[in-house]
């Protein structure tokens, strides 16, 4: 029998919005605290993270993935919690890689973990890209953000263990939250200016509901270009593909490009083609969401077709804007943690 294309069964959301990513979170733990994610004051001892009998195994996963594809999905995101913390990421990596129609795999770590040998193994498992999250140039400063006492060196180590291992496109992400780390914007930019590394630029947001998210503490995508637009002059520069998270800026002189993520000043939903995968095994529609669907009941039957049905249901009528609207929500509701779904 001739197997029809890969994404012969591409489908849209109610806003015609296609699925081409997935975002796969392989834990809820992490090494680091940071202060708008993992606040110390509720993941502390007395938390409950997700026991061993909870996460799904890597057939599962696999079997998403597989399930996935043929509906449009080629873009695979590692995320966690902290993914590098799971030993055996590399196996995952190189089954996910020989899906047909899987066309990028890529991780978002915060690299204090990342040594030159992991970097190796991870590379040859099939990884492309990795976006690492740093919050300032001085340790003064990264210890309040990461709340953990991990120094700068460690971060920017793991981001050269990257590169020596051949992992292209290393993408470094800066939240920036206002009176603590905002100092930090133009040290960042001047680090990674000129180094082909793009640092990105993140505006504060009101996810999960640990994290006493205030809208004070924005600093905007505007304000952010501004301050380094009138020491190293930018110019906006074209999206690389639509639906792009980061608008893209280009030095002037010639010394690389920044991107800004302006998801509470500029929201970018009407482009949002991602779908989330908990470890727990639940897809979320939106970072956002306060449910996800429950996908263990047909990974446990093993029937694949079923599985594709299913994730093409819940994407079919999708219709999640939440960044776009967030003004006009009055009423609270729970919202998925950070570190559970992972960005
Ligand atoms: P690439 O562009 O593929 O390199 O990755 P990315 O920027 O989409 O992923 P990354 O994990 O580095 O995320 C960067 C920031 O964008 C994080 O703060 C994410 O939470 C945020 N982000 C990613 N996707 C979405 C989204 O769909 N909605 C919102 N509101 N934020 C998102
Ligand atoms: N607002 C914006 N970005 C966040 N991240 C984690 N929490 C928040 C938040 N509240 C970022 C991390 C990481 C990515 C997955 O999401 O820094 O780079
Ligand atoms: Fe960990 Fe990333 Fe959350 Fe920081 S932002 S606590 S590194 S998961
Ligand atoms: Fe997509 Fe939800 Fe983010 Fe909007 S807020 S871009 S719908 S994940």
């Amino acid at each position: 029998m001739v197997m029809p294309p890969a994404n012969n069964l591409a489908i849209t959301d109610r806003l015609n919005r296609p699925l081409h990513d997935l975002r796969i979170s392989v834990t809820d733990r992490c090494n680091f605290r940071c202060v708008y994610c993992m606040p110390k004051s509720i993941f502390n001892k007395d938390y409950e993270f997700l026991k061993r009998d909870q996460i799904l195994s890597w057939d599962n996963i696999v079997s998403v993935v597989q399930a996935a594809a043929p509906l449009g999905v080629r873009k695979i995101r590692l995320t966690g919690g902290e993914p590098l913390i799971r030993k055996d990421l590399e196996n995952l990596i190189e089954r996910i890689a020989i899906v047909d129609g899987i066309d990028d795999i890529s991780m978002t770590t915060n690299a204090a973990l990342l040594s030159r040998q992991r970097a190796e193994s991870l590379k040859r498992s099939g990884l492309k890209r990795i976006n690492v999250s740093l919050d300032a140039m001085d340790d003064k400063t990264f210890h309040v953000m990461n709340d953990m006492g991990v120094d700068v060196a460690s971060v920017l180590q793991g981001i050269d263990n990257a590169a020596a291992a051949g992992i292209e496109n290393v993408k470094v992400n800066m939240v920036v939250k206002a009176g603590l780390n905002d100092h930090s914007i133009l040290p960042m930019a001047k680090h990674f200016h000129g180094t082909g590394q793009i640092l990105r630029y993140i505006e504060f947001m009101d996810v999960g509901n640990s994290n006493s998210w205030d809208m004070k503490d924005v600093i905007t995508s505007g304000q952010i270009a501004k301050i380094i637009n009138a020491e190293m002059p930018i110019e906006p520069a074209e999206a690389n593909y639509q639906g792009e998270v980061a608008k893209r800026w280009r030095y002037l002189d010639g010394g690389g490009e920044i991107g800004i993520i302006s998801s509470v000043s500029e929201p970018f939903c009407g482009d949002c083609s991602r779908a989330r995968l908990s470890a727990t095994g639940s897809i979320y529609t939106c970072l956002f969401a306060s449910q996800g669907h429950d996908l263990r009941a047909h990974l446990a039957s093993g029937d694949n077709d079923a599985l594709r049905d299913h994730l093409r249901q819940i994407w079919e009528v999708r219709s999640d804007r939440y960044s776009e609207t967030r003004s006009q929500v009055v009423t609270f509701r729970p919202k998925v943690e950070m570190s559970f779904i992972g960005g």
